[in-house]
């Protein structure tokens, strides 16, 4: 057995969204011990420059690193959309990002090939989902919006009020009548509105979570890679914060059902 098989998996956030991640690779890989950092003094990514993100995710996975991650999880679109081949040139361990499970997932499951992608204000203008996608499948037709207001409303808990429901008609009024057949939930929060916006899109968009395809995504990969952890678990997990640690726990009660691992705040 590799003797790293036994080592960490790092995954970051600008926040809490990744939590989706971290609950999907939990169910996933019971036995695998799951450093997470959480960038909550920087939060949102969605609003920033690249070079801002690219520096910011450098700063995040650096962190993870020096405490001996085997495999790396860039648990948000933002910083997969523009850090992801920086990431992956700058270390040696192997680097995950939620953009190409996502769009392997959207094609296995769209008939008409015409897509729509949610996320945020940077992950629509990177292009990122819209390249991943037409490279996978040259005919698809891709069509995105940006919902920049999802983030707050995950964050204050309002994912099925009528606070909720006015932003999602109104950022999702016409896409279902563009002919998609499938919807990807380009942001790590938005997981949490599946039900509100399924509402909204009808039964016959299918709604893509990253969260769940990613951790099938790390799961092979760990597996390919001889880095897949034994039958025991290692040491518990760990969620580090760069702000407000109180704030980050009650809110994480929400993503993870309760069990909410030990929260450190951390300077990076
Ligand atoms: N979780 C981030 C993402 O998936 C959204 C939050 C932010 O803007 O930082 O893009």
């Amino acid at each position: 057995m590799n003797p790293a098989s036994n080592a960490p998996i790092g995954i970051f956030d600008s926040g809490i969204g990744g939590l989706t991640v971290f609950a999907a690779v939990r169910a996933r890989l019971p036995n695998e011990s799951i450093l997470y950092l959480g960038d909550t003094a920087r939060v949102p990514y969605g609003t920033k420059s690249a070079e801002t993100v690219v520096r910011y995710s450098r700063e995040c996975a650096g962190f993870l690193i020096e405490r001996g991650v085997k495999a790396l999880v860039v648990a948000c679109n933002t910083a997969s959309a523009y850090a992801l081949p920086d990431l992956a040139g700058s270390f040696d361990i192997p680097v995950l990002g939620v953009v190409s499970p996502g769009c392997e997932a959207a094609l296995a499951v769209s008939q008409k090939r015409v897509v729509g992608v949610i996320g945020t204000a940077g992950t629509i203008s990177s292009n990122a989902y819209g390249n991943a996608l037409k490279a996978l499948d040259p005919g698809i037709r891709v069509v995105s919006r940006a919902c920049p207001l999802f983030v707050p409303l995950v964050e204050e808990g309002w994912t099925d009020n009528e606070v909720a429901h006015a932003a999602i008609g109104r950022y999702l009024r016409g896409l279902a009548s563009e002919g998609i057949d499938t919807l990807i939930l380009g942001c790590t929060h938005y997981p949490l509105l599946a039900r509100a916006i399924g509402r909204e899109m009808g039964d016959k968009v299918k709604l893509v979570d990253s969260a769940e395809n990613t951790a099938d995504a790390l799961c092979r990969l760990l597996d390919e890679s001889g880095l897949a952890a034994g039958t025991s678990l290692g040491e518990p997990s760990h969620i580090y914060v760069t702000d407000l640690p109180a704030r980050f726990e009650s809110i994480a009660q929400r993503f993870l059902g309760g069990e909410v691992p030990p929260v450190t705040r951390v300077d990076l």
